[in-house]
């Protein structure tokens, strides 16, 4: 069975402040991470029979060209779209926008930002995504966002839908898919 490994990008300077989506690049521990994750495939992956894939954004190809793989890009992996509140802060919109913020906290699964997608449409984009993924012939390893990561795992194990918005991935942590079996080995 072919296994397929997922990371999520370095952490970004976005994820130092706190700020929800943008196209930022990485902070020093993101650098330092994707260093690390170069060691990491030099040394456990069979990079002739792997394809590696990342989003179309910054914060996940700069993640690859540090680890010294050359990437396909796929932008059905690109991260959830935030449409309004895309460059603001989780507190910033908690001040100025309260029922939305509060609306996303009571349905985070159905909720839609606005002119931005829901992790319902986020399912359905990412389907599109994994459908491209050639699980029959070589292994795949993808570069990607935490919400993507979310809704990649749920589709390949077949957890529930309600699941996916709270899953837990970790930064800076490999996690290895094959059949049934999740694995999660921490870098740094
Ligand atoms: O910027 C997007 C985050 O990775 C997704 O986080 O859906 O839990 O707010 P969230």
């Amino acid at each position: 069975e072919k296994i397929v490994y997922i990371s999520r990008h370095g952490q970004s300077e976005m994820n130092v402040k706190d700020i929800i989506g943008g196209n930022g690049y990485l902070s020093p521990s993101g650098v330092e991470y994707s260093e690390k994750l170069g060691d990491y495939i030099a040394n456990n992956i069979d990079t002739e029979n792997t394809r590696f894939v990342t989003s179309s954004m910054n914060r996940t190809r700069q993640t690859a060209m540090l680890a010294g793989v050359s990437p396909e890009q796929n932008e059905d992996l690109d991260e959830i779209d935030a449409g309004d509140f895309d460059g603001l802060s989780y507190g910033e919109v908690k001040c100025r926008f309260p029922s939305e913020y509060e609306a996303r906290k009571d349905d985070k699964l159905n909720y839609r930002y606005p002119n931005g997608e829901s992790y319902v449409d986020l399912l359905k984009r990412t389907r599109l995504a994994l459908n491209s993924v050639d699980f029959e012939n070589c292994d795949n390893f993808l570069i990607i966002h935490q919400a993507v990561a979310r809704c990649l795992i749920a589709i390949m194990l077949g957890l529930s839908d309600d699941k996916v918005p709270q899953m837990e991935i970790p930064l800076h942590t490999v996690i290895k898919i094959q059949g049934s079996e999740i694995t999660y080995q921490k870098l740094l």
